[in-house]
């Protein structure tokens, strides 16, 4: 059973308004009041841009950090006609930041870009999320290893501080599909994913390397034996207080 650092990131992508703050507020009373194994773990949400801010200030200094999803690939100020910068998300509170989900790579993320990304969001003092993952088809063809090694070294580099630089794996086959990877192969992919990280960074700890796709209450007993993996990127149920809650609860069962 796992003893390091475990993160329980809920990424909102497009859902949420001002009232959906109550969804939060009980995944923070519920952290608060689990004194048993609060310290062992990290809850991050991500809701959209529009509340960023809100949910920020509300939350300063309680159990629950807020991350963005995304941000242009440009940093600061500039003619770019509805794109928001790190710069402006740490601006108002974010304290993490998504890069890289497929979501954004299906729609023109490039490597190029998300190494700026990457690079804006450490400037900004933004702990950045990278997310990985191979297709149906790269999976089928055996090139899993191969896609998310291009992934992670092309966007990379050495001179991050490799502290504040957390791996998502996420096979785009298992987001919203209901299918999850057999846990040896999840295994192996961790540890794969592991020795790319402290190759990059030449250090003997590698940066966290979470799971997602499908993550919810009843398979988090499949991946809490697998104690290489440092946490979850969780999207659909993420939405529900009760379901986000499950899946700690279940998973410290
Ligand atoms: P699901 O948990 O809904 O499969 O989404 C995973 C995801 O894309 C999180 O970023």
């Amino acid at each position: 059973m796992a003893n390091n650092m475990k993160y329980f990131i809920g990424n909102w992508k497009m859902f949420g308004v001002s009232k959906s703050i109550s969804i939060l507020s009980k995944i923070n009373k519920f952290v608060k009041s689990d004194k048993k194994f609060n310290k062992k773990y990290r809850t991050v949400i991500t809701p959209p841009n529009t509340l960023i801010e809100s949910y920020a200030k509300f939350f300063l200094n309680q159990k629950i950090s807020i991350g963005a999803q995304n941000c242009y690939h440009k940093d600061n100020y500039g003619a770019n006609t509805g794109s928001v910068s790190a710069l402006m998300i740490k601006n108002v509170g974010a304290q993490y930041m998504i890069v890289g989900h497929s979501d954004n790579r299906t729609e023109g993320d490039t490597d190029a870009m998300l190494k700026s990304k990457v690079e804006n969001s450490l400037n900004n003092k933004l702990k950045v999320i990278l997310c990985v993952g191979e297709n149906k088809i790269d999976k089928k063809k055996n090139r899993t290893f191969k896609v998310l090694k291009k992934q992670i070294v092309n966007v990379l580099e050495k001179k991050f501080n490799y502290k504040d630089v957390i791996i998502a794996y996420e096979p785009i086959w298992s987001i919203g599909t209901g299918k999850i990877p057999e846990p040896k192969d999840l295994l192996k992919t961790t540890i794969f994913i592991k020795k790319i990280l402290k190759n990059i960074f030449k250090t003997s700890n590698s940066p966290a390397v979470l799971y997602g796709g499908s993550v919810d209450g009843t398979n988090i007993s499949q991946f809490k034996r697998i104690n290489e993996i440092d946490g979850f990127l969780i999207g659909g149920a993420s939405k529900s207080d009760k379901k986000f809650i499950d899946i700690i609860k279940n998973y410290y069962k």
